[in-house]
């Protein structure tokens, strides 16, 4: 376990840390525990069935609604017989209250429906996409983030997000990696924590509360080739060292529920898998949420080949641990003659249902079922000033600066003409991004607007479309057929760029060609955007590239030509003002990469923590050498590491020493390092720690990261940063299949990014 200093850090770092999980004490646990009981002894079996199903609305279509669903038409019954635990996709207060008094005033039992919905990254005022969020890496600001969405969503009748997904992915092609934190375990882990403690806070009861959901269990974001839904095989080191510790952390934290997944792994679909569900995080790992499928993920298994029929597909899921039934209407069908025949123990049943109920206490809807459907705060609390405001806080704070050879960032507001070039820089819509939530179409400060606010009416600003770019939805057709750009905006965009002192031009994806579903084998940029960059370079070296993505995007001549270049994702509502915020130096950018940015598609996947070949690079491997792992036709390292990322200021790395060079298995030891900011303002660095582990029973990544702290230093002031490691630091999923911590030696490295670290070795006895 890494324990940071804290006596050496500013006290704004020590935010999230004192937040606390979401708990309850042992005397409320104990009331509503009695409580689920007493209720679950009134049931009947159709009733505590009804729990175990939820159903979609239609606010929002977010899978294939089932063949033949007779279930929309009988809907108002069913919620009024105690059918339904929970629907997803009805949103607004008025809409939940409705649908809310159908099943409390008209059950039997009046048990409360909980509202489920996709709050990934804002709820109505949008914030960047985790993706980019991630790369802030600052705890707080995530953390701050969920909890405005939390608001915002709490108002408008949402108490459940599907929210934080917490899936490792290493494969850019996959569209879904823009939902979650990268590729790292650790990052993803403390970024998960930082999301459900804004979605849960420490008192779920509070209307402000919403339930979160570690998702998906487990493995999907090792779809093979990055193709979604698809097949997942990973060995049993990559899936406890890599996939799982997200999922352990906050089941250990206490996240309400956990989200299975549509992939199969080793064989078995996440929906009927028995060891994952209930071997670990049920009785392993004590997971007291419910698990809830995927969208017809309990189906799906028919189509896997692993269910004969819908009846089996239930089978499968009950008993491996599947508390809930997202859309697959396998439980509402099956479930009671399941148990009625005996095929089923009702305690598996009574084990789901108590589980949901519990989190349908704690949240405090026994007591107010209408607490969330409140018409007059959801009035006045959506997408106010002050969620703006913060928006765009968090926005500044997610870009990374890639390259700023010159010097030539940050601009001065005192130039005299501005060329603002490129289809997406008047895009109101692209920043956005997918799965954005209640986000209104065209709600977004686009980058032009945000120049413009910025500079205001002196500066001599142009706008010019330049290339054109699909309108599209990320589907199928339009990735196939993109649309023939006929080059005629390029002579104006090219003239305006050689009138002006300074060119900005946006380039990347539009918003929905990253996402579910949205998967590319081509990940460089669409259309002739690159080949307009390079005509523009041609009339004007100055030119500021603005990268707007919710992948890494391939496109190494680009990354080349761009002298100045920030990586600015999917920003949200604010994105257009928080973009300028950086371009002009009134923020300087602290992001670094949460994913290595590869070189070529053929590399991929291509990441720091891998572990090393028995033929690894030891040269220059340029010496004509060819038994060592390598491609004859590109090199082994990515375009940007994993941590990369500038600022406007420099930062130099002094005095690293550890307390100590051997460490007794039960004590600690301290590794500090000195940050001096040596340019000319101020700047916030994230300093990085990563270990190595030389041997071990398996074998161990090249470098891992174990800690990390963001830090704001005054121009020509010095920090000492601190961590304190343990054996924790250095356990692993063994070779023997117990986690522990070998003896032996280990390298401590800290740097500015994965690639750039100073090391000292470390011997652990
Ligand atoms: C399918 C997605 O995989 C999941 O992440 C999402 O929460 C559900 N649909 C519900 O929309």
């Amino acid at each position: 376990m890494i324990n940071r200093i804290f006596t050496l850090l500013p006290v704004f770092l020590l935010g999230s840390l004192l937040i606390l999980p979401s708990t309850i004490t042992a005397q409320s646990a104990q009331d509503i525990d009695d409580k689920v009981e007493e209720l679950l002894s009134r049931m009947t079996l159709e009733e505590k069935v009804g729990q175990l199903n939820q159903h979609s609305g239609s606010w929002d279509v977010t899978g294939p609604i089932p063949e033949n669903n007779e279930y929309v038409a009988r809907r108002a019954e069913l919620l009024k017989n105690g059918g339904v635990g929970s629907l997803l996709n009805v949103v607004g207060a008025e809409a939940t209250y409705e649908a809310q008094k159908l099943a409390v005033e008209n059950s039997r039992l009046g048990i409360p429906l909980i509202f489920g919905f996709d709050v990934i990254h804002g709820f109505k005022t949008i914030f960047p996409i985790p993706l980019g969020e991630a790369a802030s890496w600052d705890l707080d600001a995530i953390e701050q983030s969920a909890r405005v969405a939390a608001i915002e969503a709490s108002a408008a009748g949402i108490n459940w997000t599907f929210a934080p997904m917490v899936d490792v992915g290493r494969d850019p092609r996959w569209g879904r990696v823009m939902e979650g934190a990268g590729e790292d375990p650790y990052l993803g882990t403390q970024v998960g924590l930082a999301r459900m403690n804004g979605f849960q806070t420490d008192d779920l009861s509070d209307k402000s509360s919403i339930l979160a959901t570690a998702k998906h269990f487990a493995g999907y974001g090792f779809s093979e080739g990055g193709r979604d839904y698809n097949t997942v095989d990973v060995g049993t080191q990559t899936l406890h060292n890599i996939v799982l510790p997200p999922f352990k952390a906050l089941s250990e934290a206490g996240i309400g529920t956990v989200m299975n997944s549509f992939n199969d792994l080793n064989g078995i679909p996440a929906s009927g898998d028995y060891y994952l569900q209930r071997t670990l995080l049920k009785e392993k790992w004590g997971f007291e949420g419910f698990i809830i499928s995927d969208w017809g993920s309990i189906r799906q298994m028919i189509n896997h080949g692993y269910s004969k029929d819908l009846e089996q597909s239930a089978y499968h899921a009950i008993t491996s641990g599947n508390d809930m039934d997202m859309e697959s209407e396998a439980y509402q069908k099956h479930l009671a003659d399941l148990v009625k025949s005996g095929e089923v123990d009702i305690k598996l049943v009574d084990e789901s249902v108590r589980r949901i109920l519990r989190m349908k206490f704690m949240l405090g809807l026994f007591d107010d079922p209408y607490k969330y459907s409140d018409q007059e705060r959801e009035a006045q609390l959506l997408f106010t000033e002050e969620h703006r405001a913060i928006a765009r806080d968090v926005a500044k704070r997610s870009i990374v600066l890639l390259n700023n050879e010159e010097d030539l960032l940050p601009l001065s507001k005192n130039v005299e003409s501005i060329a603002v070039i490129g289809n997406l820089a008047n895009d109101k819509d692209t920043p956005l991004g997918n799965w954005r939530g209640r986000g209104e179409s065209n709600s977004a400060i686009s980058l032009l607007e945000g120049i413009q606010a910025a500079v205001g009416t002196d500066v001599d600003v142009t706008y010019e479309e330049g290339y054109t770019l699909a309108e599209g939805n990320g589907s199928f057709a339009f990735a196939l057929n993109y649309p023939e750009d006929d080059g005629s905006g390029f002579a104006a965009a090219i003239e305006s760029a050689q009138n002006s002192d300074v060119v900005i031009m946006a380039v990347g994806e539009e918003g929905l060609q990253s996402g579910e579903g949205r998967s590319l084998v081509d990940i460089s940029l669409k259309g002739r955007q690159l080949e307009l960059f390079k005509k523009i370079k041609e009339v004007n070296n100055n030119v500021v590239l603005v990268l707007m993505a919710g992948r890494p995007i391939i496109e190494p001549e680009l990354y080349e030509e761009a002298h100045a270049l920030l990586n600015t994702w999917h920003l949200g509502t604010e994105a257009g003002h928080a973009i300028a915020d950086v371009i002009f130096g009134d923020y300087n950018p602290s992001g670094k990469l949460p994913m290595s940015v590869p070189r070529a598609t053929g590399q991929i996947p291509v990441y720091y923590n891998y572990k090393s070949s028995g033929r690894p690079q030891t040269g220059p491997g340029d010496d004509g050498a060819v038994f060592w792992s390598h491609y004859n036709d590109e090199v082994n390292t990515p375009q940007y590491s994993f941590g990369y990322g500038l600022s406007y200021t420099d930062f130099e790395y002094s005095n690293f020493t550890l307390n100590k060079n051997v460490m007794g298995m039960n004590e600690t030891v301290t590794v500090s390092i000195d940050v001096s900011n040596t340019g000319e303002v101020d700047g916030e660095e994230v300093i990085q720690l990563y270990i190595r582990d030389h041997f071990a029973s398996a074998m161990r990544p090249v470098k891992e990261l174990k800690g990390f702290d963001k830090v704001m230093i005054e121009a020509g002031d010095t920090k000492t940063i601190a961590f304190e490691l343990d054996k924790e630091t250095f356990e692993f999923y063994a070779a023997d299949g117990t986690w522990k911590t070998e003896p032996g030696m280990f390298s401590i490295m800290i740097g500015r990014n994965s690639n750039e670290v100073s090391t000292l070795e470390l011997e652990v006895k």
